[in-house]
């Protein structure tokens, strides 16, 4: 059996105060109606990184950021290594989000850097891949996704894989209230799993997680989730309302 997974990037929202409020409410939910089958990973900004550690050390609720370094260290101003990340306590990091690739310019040989350097840390990847909807209209979206996981990815061991985790989130679906349809997201989510299968083998490709990211909300996540090759999802905007996020992981 798979990993179910939810995980809550908040993106660049709430302060210190507000963040740390935040997670002792949603570690306390938790705490109290314990998800056994989901895993539940909260990624804040850098800032909430090592107080959020300290709140959630009961293990119920896990801890990512949403970005690293592509420098192990050094004199890189402003930035945050893997390793920094690991030292407060995070578990996870999320590489190649399409806000990261589109805003900041990361492609796909500087996120195959960083997911090298955070496995080397010892945290797990939430690799992000998906399609802009100009691809999509001119059905390219097999090709970039296949791109995305080949260059980003597949210079990764096997042993190394079982360090990823990997979302598919239509970057037309992101924020807009678009989702991709459960059939648009089964069909993509099996693709990746059979690229997967070739590269890496069956057993590899199917201890695979694979979220799915985009316009995710309580009315729609259920149906989703229900898909085979659907094993959860990287959720944005709702994962910052405790009801809403709480309900997501409730609909797996
Ligand atoms: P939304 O759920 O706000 O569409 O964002 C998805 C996302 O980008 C998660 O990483």
């Amino acid at each position: 059996m798979r990993k179910k997974i939810v995980a809550g990037n908040w993106k660049m929202n709430m302060d210190l105060a507000e963040g740390l409020k935040f997670a002792g409410s949603i570690e306390k939910y938790f705490k109290e109606s314990p998800s056994e089958k989901v895993l539940v990973i909260l990624c804040p900004p850098f800032i909430h990184l090592a107080g959020m550690a300290d709140i959630l050390k009961h293990g119920k609720v896990a801890l990512g950021a949403q970005n690293c370094a592509a420098e192990a260290s050094g004199a890189y101003t402003g930035e945050v290594s893997a390793w920094m990340i690991k030292s407060t306590g995070a578990q996870y990091v999320i590489i190649g989000h399409s806000e990261r690739r589109s805003y900041y310019h990361e492609d796909d040989k500087l996120l195959n850097k960083k997911t090298l350097l955070a496995i080397n840390s010892g945290l797990k990847v939430i690799f992000c891949c998906g399609e802009v909807l100009k691809e999509r209209e001119a059905a390219q979206h097999f090709l970039i996704v296949r791109r995305q996981l080949e260059e980003g990815l597949f210079s990764l061991t096997a042993e190394q894989m079982d360090m990823i985790v990997i979302a598919y989130e239509p970057v037309w679906a992101i924020g807009t209230g678009l989702t991709a349809s459960p059939d648009q997201a089964q069909e993509m989510h099996k693709y990746i799993r059979e690229l997967v299968k070739e590269k890496y083998g069956n057993d590899c490709a199917k201890k695979l997680p694979i979220l799915y990211g985009g316009s995710c909300k309580p009315s729609n996540a259920a149906e989703i989730f229900s898909k085979p090759d659907v094993d959860g999802g990287l959720i944005g905007g709702a994962a910052l309302k405790k009801e809403d996020f709480t309900a997501i992981v409730e609909a797996i």
